[in-house]
């Protein structure tokens, strides 16, 4: 069976086939990759623990998949194209080759430093090429990488690095993004004040900011790597990896608590993403594919670093914002590369869009050939304009529904084979089985349904556990349905059977297509201390997909403006600036019901403006906060 799916018919076929024996399909499939020894196993599972294991008593590094096995035949090809922040600084363009050549002495860099396989490696670094360098050196020794996007604040750092105990910091002095420098090596030193698990911080040059770099513990990686070299260069030989050996952790965040440690490991991972990325986005040689999202998270794991390697592609990092110098920069950066394919979110489309035609109108965008979208639900308006402004109303979108949790694409048309509508992720990949579930745990059979979805059989990509509490990961995906994986989505079946994903059932908010707990903004709000307690909810936001509306009672003696203007220092803080709310409402009570709990839906209504239609309130401790609440709200509107 070939990787690529090239026609309708082949498609369900190989879903057939997926759905009828797994095992069969995914073994064919994994017959594609390169692996040190093969499994003895290709399932073993049960949702319960759960337990999931793909490729058991395999051997496998995915660096050797992801670049020496395109060494060969294609080793001069470009890997990594990166283009900066700037647009009149110098590109840079890593082939096969050179990038192999790269990671290799960072592997031994890693080394030198003690790093051994199993230790767990954080990296905050900005999109530059030694983001990929870093991660594939970890991969290249065993380390598990656990990649901490830049907005994120020095205590969240702090909380990532201490919960997965990482041994190894690797940052820079500083990262440029739009007009701004942003100072990753002092947000790091803040962190490690709290970190006792950190015994070394490697820090790369890029903006040369100031920075104080501690004795003992902070080398500049440019020495480290001229130490590599005066021993000689030697190569690094691919660590034997255990197919079910954790290869990164990555944290996302919940409707409770801190967020979890998500684990994917290494021969699944390896499979789901390259097989995806091959048939989602029909990657054809010599094409340039470009996806807009960070590394720091899951889309930049899975579709600019492992599945297009894996798969030999020559792959686009872009450093900068899509609006900076201009709203015009992504499509700049498409006639400049002729890219062919381009993966972005809802968001960036929507605010490209509101800045008006005149930068993208005069643009060759001629080479466009296929479009993505990812991260939350496209609105038909965003839909269209993306397809006939950038793919010239003939380039296939791919609506792409997943995870972080997933390791990769589980519902999506496959670009130009698939049928498409707007709004809608059509149909699940090969192997992904989802089913719809009403409140009383039973699954919805039939088309023209809508229910919460879930996925009743593992794919080779979802995650095994999350980081030192599998009990976390059990109560959270697997007990909510027996025997499934509840993804907190809710989901229309179309007549047709095609999926169209509603949003989020539970209180994770998608705000320009990055996920936040609302309980993780309230204790960061709580931890003001004019602030006696508060609710978060999501509203529709017409660039952000959703905005954040906050709900605060306050001690009764505050300024309204300047304590506003606190809670967001303490939210930027606490976890960082892309969880600042929108909207701050002082209340002077919540709505709870008699047992005390906030009635969430009543807060959500107001905050989305829909007061006419707040349902039964009568369960309301004191249904007169309603009105107050309401009459409130009307400055914001
Ligand atoms: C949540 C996952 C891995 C993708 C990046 C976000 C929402 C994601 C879509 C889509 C509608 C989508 C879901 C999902 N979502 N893609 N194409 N259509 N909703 O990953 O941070 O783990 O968030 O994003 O609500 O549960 P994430």
């Amino acid at each position: 069976m070939n990787l690529q799916i090239k026609s309708f018919e082949e498609y369900q076929d190989a879903y057939k086939h997926s759905v009828e024996n797994p095992e069969a399909f995914w073994g064919e499939i994994a017959e594609h990759f390169f692996w040190k020894r093969k499994w003895t196993n290709v399932l073993n599972w049960n949702f319960t623990e759960p337990n999931i294991k793909w490729f058991e008593g395999a051997r496998v590094n995915i660096t050797e998949n992801c670049l020496d096995r395109h060494i060969y035949n294609n080793g001069d090809k470009p890997a990594i194209i990166w283009e900066p922040n700037d647009p009149n600084e110098a590109h840079r363009i890593l082939t096969y080759k050179q990038l192999l050549d790269k990671v290799e002495t960072f592997a031994n860099v890693l080394k030198n430093n003690k790093v051994v396989k199993g230790d767990r490696v954080c990296i905050y670094l900005p999109m530059v090429p030694e983001l990929v360098i870093a991660v594939l050196a970890c991969a290249r020794i065993g380390a598990i990488h656990s990649v901490v996007f830049g907005g994120f604040s020095a205590q969240s750092i702090a909380d990532r690095i201490g919960d997965a105990e990482c041994k190894l910091v690797v940052t820079s002095d500083g990262g440029y993004r739009a007009g701004k420098v942003l100072e990753l090596k002092s947000i790091v030193d803040d962190a490690l004040m709290q970190c006792k698990s950190v015994e070394r911080v490697i820090v790369l040059t890029r903006t040369r900011t100031p920075v104080s770099m501690i004795k003992g513990r902070d080398v500049w990686w440019e020495d480290e790597i001229k130490k590599v070299e005066t021993q000689g260069n030697p190569p690094c030989p691919a660590e034997e990896m255990d197919a079910e050996d954790p290869l990164f952790i990555l944290y996302t965040s919940g409707s409770t608590g801190k967020p979890k440690g998500v684990v994917h490991t290494t021969g699944g991972y390896m499979v789901y993403t390259g097989y995806t990325f091959s048939n989602v986005f029909q990657y054809q040689p010599g094409e340039v594919y470009f996806c807009t999202a960070d590394i720091g998270w899951i889309t930049g794991h899975s579709y600019i670093v492992y599945g297009p390697l894996s798969q030999g592609a020559t792959s686009l990092l872009f450093e900068g914002t899509p609006t900076y110098p201009d709203a015009g920069r992504l499509w700049d950066i498409v006639e400049k590369y002729k890219v062919n394919t381009l993966y972005t979110a809802p968001t960036a489309i929507r605010s490209l869009m509101a800045f008006g035609d005149e930068y993208i109108d005069g643009k060759d965008l001629s080479s466009i050939k296929k479009l993505g979208s990812v991260g939350e639900p496209i609105n038909e308006e965003a839909w269209h304009w993306y397809h006939d402004k950038v793919g010239k109303g003939e380039a296939p979108i791919a609506d792409t529904w997943w995870q972080t949790e997933n390791g990769g694409i589980l519902i999506s048309p496959l670009a130009g084979i698939s049928p498409t509508i707007p709004g809608y992720a059509m149909l699940p990949l090969p192997g992904v089985q989802p089913c719809l579930m009403d409140e009383n745990g039973q699954e919805i059979e039939g088309n023209d349904v809508s229910g919460n979805l879930c996925i009743k059989f593992p794919w080779p990509g979802m995650l095994r556990t999350t980081w030192g509490d599998h009990e976390r990961c059990k109560q959270t995906y697997f007990s909510t349905y027996e025997n499934k994986y509840f993804t907190g989505d809710g989901c229309y079946r179309s007549p047709e059977g095609y999926y169209r994903i509603t949003g989020r059932v539970d209180d994770v908010l998608n705000v320009s297509g990055h996920r936040i707990g609302t309980a993780e903004v309230e204790n960061a709000i709580n931890m003001h201390s004019d602030v006696v307690e508060s609710a978060i909810v999501g509203y529709p936001h017409p660039v952000k997909g959703q905005g954040i509306y906050a709900y605060v009672i306050a001690n009764h003696h505050i300024d309204e403006e300047s304590t506003r203007k606190d809670i967001l220092q303490t939210i930027t803080r606490i976890i960082g600036a892309i969880a600042k709310p929108d909207i701050i409402q002082f209340v002077a009570d919540l709505p709870k019901t008699r047992s005390g709990k906030i009635m969430r839906r009543i807060l959500r209504k107001i905050a989305e403006g829909e007061t006419e239609s707040l349902g039964d309130t009568s369960t309301l401790q004191d249904p007169t906060v309603v009105e107050s609440i309401i009459k409130g709200a009307e400055e914001f509107r």
